[in-house]
Formats: structure tokens, C-alpha cells, sequence
């Protein structure tokens, strides 16, 4: 048996579906890249059938990733089989992953089945898939609370139907580790055909234990984990992709496996998917938390200063975190950036240098000095306000008393390149400017959340401002990004507003191919 896990990120599929705003096609993209330069083997990016947003999703992913194998989920359903081949077609090659629950508890009250109807289904699902592709995955949905013998039933169909994965989610993350092992083993010792198949494992965290329970599992045979960046997911979440990998090579000697993760793109990935999903890392995250590495108590810091391996077992250097030694302001050269760019993990083809370095420099301006995570912002979450945008912001004037608890706001802004001015008064200067934006631009959001966190360090922070936007029972999410964090918050106001209206024009177009189509016109 190789000792190679096989690393399956369902950061886009099981991760994006806990979100509280979906991701863009681009953000989705960008993951997806990320990704792929972390070295995942498997990338599971959507559901097809769920939604045309995520089957236009998947089928971009699947045209632009090469070095990972590109997967989508269906349930054991022929319709959900042919959404996720025609998604995943443009695809030199790929895979299909195909599931059905078989614990007692989802097959009578879910699916209302005997459990040999189950099985029949889960043959068909697997026959069908094999007919767009060699690399079908099957998963036993709430695998770790069905009963053994019929796991052992389902898994052997399954292989012997064709599929090349057999996956054994602990769906509801109710599992021990040695319960968790326990079933692996058993699988091992009573599957007559389970040479044919990688096992793979997909443990959800609801009481902490996927982790360990996933580690467990590849200790007896099981050879591909499913996991997610920053473990997110379902709920409390999915197994954590950086702490599997982490394991892996810290642990090396005690558990003999190994992964193909390149470990060194693992912060920027982390930051990447915290930022675009709007899913803050907890400060004491193992790996990527931003304690992760910090050392507090004095003896600690006297001991690592002696000697780093006294309570460090991992090199922040490992992950990517490399420490800055150069002062970036506005003395410093393009080189200085391109340089700090390459040290955080960043290629010249991920960010545009004339435009980071014009950035850089009427921040420098304003701040003094610049830090890593400014430079990051500047290259990724500024990118997102593009010049075809249909609302720019172009200039915010506030006046605020705080006695009389009133604000005025003066704003202009340019909507399809004509430039719209407007005043309002609110009860503070941000409600001002917001009124006043709703004024020009004649748009009405109906704002469900705002959070206001600095970003970076002391005074010298940047203001990040997300918020949550309603419009036609869809969730958006905005991000705006300055040193003021009232213009932090127009900014964010403002990407919601061109989210919107990108997600009107394709709901219109759409319409229009459907109606040209009822026509008979295409
Ligand atoms: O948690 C789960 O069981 C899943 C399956 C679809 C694999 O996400
Ligand atoms: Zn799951």
C-alpha cells in the first residue's frame, strides 16, 4: 500500500456551502488557483444540479486548473450525474463524486427507503458516472452511524459497480477516533474487494475530532482524506487541510505518510479563503492562527531566543510566514515590493505590479509605513473594484457633531461613466454617506450586517469594513478597504451594489436566451 495521502479540498463544495453570501465565479477562480498551487491532488468545487451559479462555477474551474484533478458532487441521481459531466466535461480529465446515505436514521426518515433500495440506487448512481468517466467516488452519507455490516454490504456494491474512491464521511462528526479506526479496520478486514479502491475519509468537527479522527483513519489503511482550508464547512466545520498537512510532515517518523501539499503556500491560501469567504481564522487556530506562532510568557520567549526548538515544533517559515526585515515606505523601490511579494509567496502573475506599486505609494503616503497584510490587500482585495464596474466611487465629503449626533455627507459617484452627486444628513457619518449613496445612485440596499476590524497593527492598521447585503433572497457580501474607515465602509457599500448588478444582468440574460429559446430563436 502506497504511503502517499491523497489530499481532496472540498473547500469550494462543502466549505462555500456554510457561507453566508456564495462566492463569485472570480473569487471561486481565484481559490481554485490558489489551490493548485498548494498542490491539493483533488479539488471537489461545486454541486452543478444545486444552482446555475455553481455549475457555471465548476465548468470555469474545470477549463482552468491542470495540476489538480477537478471533482463535482451529485447525489445518486441520473439528472445530478449529467449536470456534474456536462460541468466538469471541458475538462481533459475528472472526476465524479456520487453519494447517498446509509445510516439507519437518514435512509427511514430522509429517503424513506428500505436500505436494498439504497443499495440499488447507490450501484446505478456509481454505473451511471463510470459512463462520462474512470474516476467515480462514492460516499455512504452518515457512514460513521451506519450500521457495520451494512457499510460493508454498500462498500462492496459500490466498488464492485465501478467506483475508484469509496469515502466514509463522518457526516455528523459523532465519532471517536478509535470508534473512527475501528471502522476502517473493519472495512479492511471484511471487504472482499477493497484492493480496488482508494478509502477515503470526509470527517466533519462537531465535537473537535476530525482531525484526529481523519489521522486515525489513514493509520489503518484509508489513503485520501477530504478536508477543507481553515477547516471550514458544514456547521463546525470540516477537517482543516493546513493541520492534516502539518501532521503529516511535522509527524513524520510516527505516522510514516506523506502528502503532496507544498506546506510553504499555506498561509497565503489561509488568508485568501479567511478573506474571500468572510470567515475570520480564530487568533489561537492551530497553523494558521495569527498566536499560532507568537510566544508570550517570558520563559517561553527566553527559551526560544536560546533556542527556537524549545517551544517551537514547526518553523513559521513552513507555511509561507516568512519575517519581514525590510521597512517598506514610500523610499522604498519596486524592487523592495516585487521582493516582499515573492518572499509572501506571490509570483508576478498573481497581481499587477504597476498598479500595486501606484497603491503602495499613496498609501505609503498616508500611513508611513506599509505592512505585509497592506501590501496583500492592496494586491487582492483592492483588484476586486475593476474599471468596468458599473458604480465607481469617486470622492466622499463628511461633516460630523457629535453633540448633535448629526452627520452630512457629500458623495460623487459615477454610474455607467455619468458622475452623480448628492448630500444627505444621517446619525452618524457612515448612515450619512450611505443615504447619500442610495440618493445618487437611486439603489436601495438593504444592508442584514456590518462589521467594522482593523487590519494590521496599532495605529497604523488599515479599517476593513464587510457587509452582508439582502437582495431577492440572496445573500452578498462587500468589502471595502482604506485608511478611513468611512470610506472603508463606502467601498463596501459600493462592491455590493456592482455584485448586484452583475448578478441582475446575468438573471436578464439569461432570461433572454430562455425566452429566445421558447421562440425558437437560438
Ligand atoms: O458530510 C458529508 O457526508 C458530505 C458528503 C456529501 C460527502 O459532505
Ligand atoms: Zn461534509
Amino acid at each position: 500500500m502506497s504511503d502517499r495521502v491523497i489530499i481532496f479540498d472540498t473547500t469550494l463544495r462543502d466549505g462555500e456551502q456554510a457561507l453566508a453570501a456564495s462566492l463569485t465565479v472570480k473569487e471561486k477562480l481565484q481559490i481554485a488557483f490558489a489551490l493548485e498551487r498548494l498542490g491539493v491532488d483533488v479539488m471537489e468545487v461545486g454541486f452543478p444540479i444545486s444552482s446555475p451559479g455553481d455549475f457555471e462555477s465548476v465548468q470555469t474551474i474545470a477549463r482552468n486548473i491542470k495540476n489538480s484533478r477537478v471533482c463535482a458532487l451529485s447525489r445518486a441521481l441520473q439528472a445530478d450525474i449529467d449536470a456534474a459531466a456536462q460541468a466538469l466535461s471541458v475538462a481533459e480529465q475528472f472526476r465524479i463524486h456520487t453519494f447517498i446515505s446509509t445510516s439507519t436514521i437518514h435512509v427511514e426518515s430522509k429517503l424513506k427507503r428500505s436500505f436494498d433500495q439504497v443499495l440499488e440506487m447507490a450501484v446505478s448512481a456509481v454505473k451511471y458516472a463510470r459512463q462520462f468517466t474512470d474516476d467515480v467516488e462514492f460516499s455512504c452519507e452518515d457512514a460513521g452511524r451506519t450500521p457495520i455490516d451494512n457499510l460493508c454490504r454498500m462498500v462492496e456494491q459500490a466498488i464492485k459497480a465501478g467506483a475508484k474512491t469509496i469515502n466514509i464521511p463522518d457526516t455528523v462528526g459523532y465519532t471517536v477516533p478509535s470508534e473512527f479506526g475501528g471502522i476502517i479496520q473493519t472495512l479492511f478486514n471484511r471487504v472482499p474487494n477493497i484492493d480496488q479502491a482508494v478509502i477515503s475519509v470526509h470527517c466533519h468537527d462537531d465535537l473537535g475530532l476530525s482531525v484526529a479522527n481523519s489521522i486515525t483513519a489513514v493509520q489503518h489503511g484509508a489513503r485520501q482524506i477530504e478536508c477543507t482550508v481553515n477547516g471550514i464547512g458544514e456547521r463546525a466545520g470540516n477537517c482543516s487541510l493546513e493541520e492534516i498537512a502539518m501532521i503529516l510532515a511535522t509527524r513524520k517518523n510516527l505516522v510514516g505518510l506523506h502528502s503532496h501539499i507544498n506546506a510553504k503556500e499555506i498561509h497565503r491560501t489561509s488568508t485568501l479563503v479567511s478573506q474571500l469567504c468572510n470567515m475570520p481564522v480564530q487568533a489561537n487556530k492551530a497553523i494558521v492562527g495569527a498566536n499560532a506562532f507568537t510566544h508570550s510568557s517570558g520563559i517561553h520567549q527566553d527559551g526560544v531566543l536560546k533556542s527556537q526548538n524549545t517551544y517551537e515544533i514547526m518553523m513559521p517559515e513552513s507555511i509561507g510566514l516568512n519575517r519581514n526585515n525590510l521597512n517598506m515606505t514610500s523610499r522604498s523601490g519596486r524592487h523592495v515590493i516585487k521582493h516582499r511579494m515573492q518572499e509572501l509567496g506571490y509570483s508576478e502573475q498573481d497581481y499587477d505590479m504597476d498598479t500595486l506599486y501606484e497603491q503602495f505609494l499613496t498609501l505609503a503616503d498616508k500611513k508611513g509605513q506599509v505592512f505585509d497584510y497592506d501590501l496583500e490587500a492592496l494586491a487582492f482585495m483592492e483588484a476586486q473594484a475593476a474599471d468596468d464596474d458599473f458604480y465607481q466611487l469617486d470622492q466622499i465629503k463628511v461633516n460630523s457633531d457629535t453633540k448633535q449626533g448629526l452627520a452630512n455627507a457629500s458623495i460623487a459617484i459615477t454610474l455607467d461613466g455619468e458622475v452623480k452627486q448628492a448630500e444627505a444628513q444621517g446619525n452618524g457619518p457612515v448612515d450619512a454617506v450611505y443615504k447619500a449613496i442610495a440618493s445618487a445612485s437611486g439603489q436601495e440596499v438593504d444592508i442584514v450586517s456590518y462589521q467594522l476590524s482593523a487590519k494590521g497593527h496599532g495605529q497604523n492598521a488599515l479599517g476593513q469594513v464587510d457587509i452582508m447585503a439582502n437582495y431577492q433572497q440572496h445573500h452578498f457580501h462587500g468589502v471595502g478597504l482604506a485608511t478611513d474607515v468611512v470610506e472603508a465602509s463606502a467601498k463596501a457599500l459600493v462592491h455590493v451594489m456592482n455584485l448586484i448588478k452583475r448578478a441582475d444582468v446575468v438573471a436578464d440574460c439569461k432570461l433572454k436566451i430562455q425566452q429566445q429559446r421558447e421562440l425558437g430563436g437560438v
